[in-house]
């Protein structure tokens, strides 16, 4: 495997980003939820889901410029709703990693909270605000589901390729599984 992505294959560093912050991603989820009704450990777990939830947003930047330097594997035969489906997901996925650790990052300051990452405070961007806090939650938790709803028809999609079609799609997206030589 080499580091670039060709045009029928993932490279290791984009196989890398996607791995490491779909990781990232369902954990700072988790914790997310986690923060709904938990009294006891709420600030500690406040700041691990703060400093997940930015450094998806600095692995972002850097995902961002390699997706845009490196050529994109074509979408393997398929139906083309289907194909234009799963680029808008994809699309969607980028605007998230931005959009939710900036509204989680305005509902801290909103709540009175300062943000924290890896125990360094961040600047307050905004002043404790009630009726704002609301809105952004509301905002945040949205965006929380619709993340959920894109996860899952993106994971039906990829088994779908990999055990209906049989095709290449999940096996190109893996670091060890080698790619079927009879299909690009
Ligand atoms: C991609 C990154 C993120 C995801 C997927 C995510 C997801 C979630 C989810 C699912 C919830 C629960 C929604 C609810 O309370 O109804 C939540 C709550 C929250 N998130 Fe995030 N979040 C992310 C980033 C951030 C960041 C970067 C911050 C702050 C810097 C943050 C601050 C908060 C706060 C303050 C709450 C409300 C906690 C409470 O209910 O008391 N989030 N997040
Ligand atoms: C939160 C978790 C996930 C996120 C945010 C995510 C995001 C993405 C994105 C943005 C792409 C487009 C390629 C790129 O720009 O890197 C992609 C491709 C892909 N993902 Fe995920 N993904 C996640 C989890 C998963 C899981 C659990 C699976 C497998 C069951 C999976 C299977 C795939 C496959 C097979 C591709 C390649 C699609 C193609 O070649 O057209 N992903 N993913």
């Amino acid at each position: 495997m080499g580091i670039l992505n060709t045009s029928h294959s993932y490279g290791f560093i984009s196989i890398l980003f996607h791995w490491l912050m779909a990781i990232i991603l369902l954990a700072t989820f988790l914790l997310g939820l986690n923060l709904k009704d938990n009294f006891q450990n709420y600030d500690m777990v406040l700041m691990l889901h703060n400093s997940l939830g930015i450094l998806i947003f600095i692995l972002a930047i850097f995902r961002v410029c390699w997706r845009w330097l490196n050529i994109r594997p074509e979408p393997l035969a398929s139906k083309l709703i289907l194909i234009k489906l799963a680029t808008l997901i994809h699309i969607l996925f980028y605007i998230i990693f931005f959009v939710m650790p900036i509204t989680g990052y305005l509902l801290t300051n909103l709540q009175g909270d300062a943000v924290s990452f890896l125990g360094t405070q961040l600047p307050e961007l905004l002043e404790r605000n009630r009726d704002m806090k609301r809105i952004v939650h509301s905002i945040h938790d949205i965006l929380g589901n619709i993340l959920l709803a894109m996860l899952s028809l993106h994971i039906i999609g990829a088994l779908y390729h990999h055990y209906w079609l049989k095709d290449n799609t999940l096996r190109r997206m893996n670091f060890f599984n080698k790619i079927k030589a009879n299909q690009e």
